[in-house]
């Protein structure tokens, strides 16, 4: 990653220049309510920024999945930026006049458009130019000096709203992801045999690809494991889970097996799982070594062996990235390892990115503050897949 092939927004460039900004601003819905995340807040500050300089705004992102139940309108999401930066920010649906919206902007001004996947559709991947013939993207581009990119986490998505105005529009990095990209640069300036990855979470599919490529390219030194990706490597290593082995089975998991033991014996000595784990019984944490599995009882989170084992791969590494929580930390009992690893961050003060949605909010949820650590991306997916020197469609349009 060479950060100076990118083009940043220069603050002193944007004053009575209509900027069409694209955001991330998706966000965990509850209830028909959005959870203001790190998303937002960060987001936000792009935009008060921009807006102190007198920048005039048209905020894009998207909002879940179609046919999700976290697939709504973006007025929420207006509000509460709103409420975050001390920016008025008006809103304005796809059924209005939005290019006179944009038009009649006035310097420091912003508008969120709504949901730009009530416009594009997220399973269809096209080129920049194909994408650039969409009358609403044209529109919008109309009205528009450049086009800004501020979010990682959309950089891996060749959509219209991503990667559409390239064509139309001078493009360029902002703030927010000059912030990813500074440290990814980083990433890339650390020695490989100095990297260390420690991947946990839900999303088990996703990672196992990536461990591949990561190990391939010679990205990554070792990778340690917990959460379910960790329990996917156990069975790998010819282990039952017990309990937790109908779950693989219901959600179609098993399948992954075969593939996680192939990664094992194609990097001997690189991919980690849990030494150990902890149990929930009736309510209590109780920890066995993994070889003594299966257990009635379900697994909850890494061991104290494991806990330690990773602390130790940390202080030798010279650079880590943690993505994904290590258990379910959001009971109390079993917080334990993903906590533990963030105070070694912290205390250590090491070089490393977090990133993963569900790290966001075990971030908070266990009492840490982004601050605590040297970088927090908003991106999940999209970060590993740069990580492991993947070309991001949305990264390459600000070269
Ligand atoms: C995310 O939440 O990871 C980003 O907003 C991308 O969302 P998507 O996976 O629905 O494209």
């Amino acid at each position: 990653m060479v950060l100076m092939a990118y083009k940043f927004i220069s603050p002193q460039a944007v004053k009575g220049k209509t900027l069409a900004v694209r955001l991330d601003l998706n966000s965990p819905v509850e209830k028909g309510k959005i959870v203001v995340s790190a998303r937002l807040r960060e987001h936000a500050k792009t935009v008060a920024g921009l807006s102190k300089k007198g920048a005039r705004l048209a905020l894009l992102s998207h909002q879940g999945r179609k046919g999700d139940g976290d697939f709504i309108p973006l007025e929420q999401h207006a509000k509460a930026l709103a409420g975050i930066s001390g920016k008025k920010i008006s809103f304005c649906g796809w059924q209005e006049d939005f290019v006179s919206a944009i038009k009649n902007l006035k310097d420091g001004e912003a508008v969120l458009l709504d949901n730009t996947r009530f416009q594009e559709d997220e399973a269809v991947e096209k080129s920049p130019e194909e994408h650039a013939k969409s009358p609403w993207i044209q529109k919008i581009a109309s009205v528009s000096d450049f086009f800004v990119e501020d979010a990682l986490s959309v950089s891996h998505r060749p959509h219209a709203s991503v990667v559409g105005f390239a064509p139309l529009l001078p493009c360029f990095a902002g703030p927010q992801l000059e912030k990813e990209l500074d440290a990814l640069e980083k990433f890339g300036s650390a020695e490989p045999k100095k990297r260390l990855f420690i991947l946990g979470g839900a999303k088990i599919g996703d990672s196992l690809k990536m461990i591949g490529f990561l190990l391939q390219n010679n990205r990554a030194e070792k990778i340690l494991l917990g959460g379910l990706l960790g329990e996917l490597f156990l069975k790998a290593g010819g282990l039952s889970l017990g309990e937790r082995d109908a779950f693989f089975s219901e959600k179609g998991l098993d399948k992954l097996v075969p593939e996680a033991a192939e990664a094992m014996q194609k990097f001997p000595g690189k991919i980690f799982p849990p030494l150990d784990v902890a149990l929930d019984e009736k309510g209590k944490r109780r920890e066995i070594p993994a070889v003594k599995l299966p257990s009635e009882s379900m697994i909850m989170d890494i061991g104290k062996k494991t806990i330690s084992s990773m602390k130790k791969h940390i202080e030798d590494a010279d650079f880590f990235v943690f993505n994904g929580p290590l258990g379910v930390f959001e009971k109390k009992q079993f917080a334990e390892g993903t906590k533990e690893i963030f105070s070694e961050f912290k205390k250590t003060k090491k070089t490393g990115i977090l990133g993963g949605g569900d790290t966001e909010t075990a971030i908070q949820a266990l009492g840490f503050s982004m601050h605590d650590f040297y970088h927090v991306s908003l991106a999940g997916k999209a970060l590993l897949e740069c990580l492991s020197g993947e070309t991001l469609p949305g990264l390459e349009i600000l070269k």
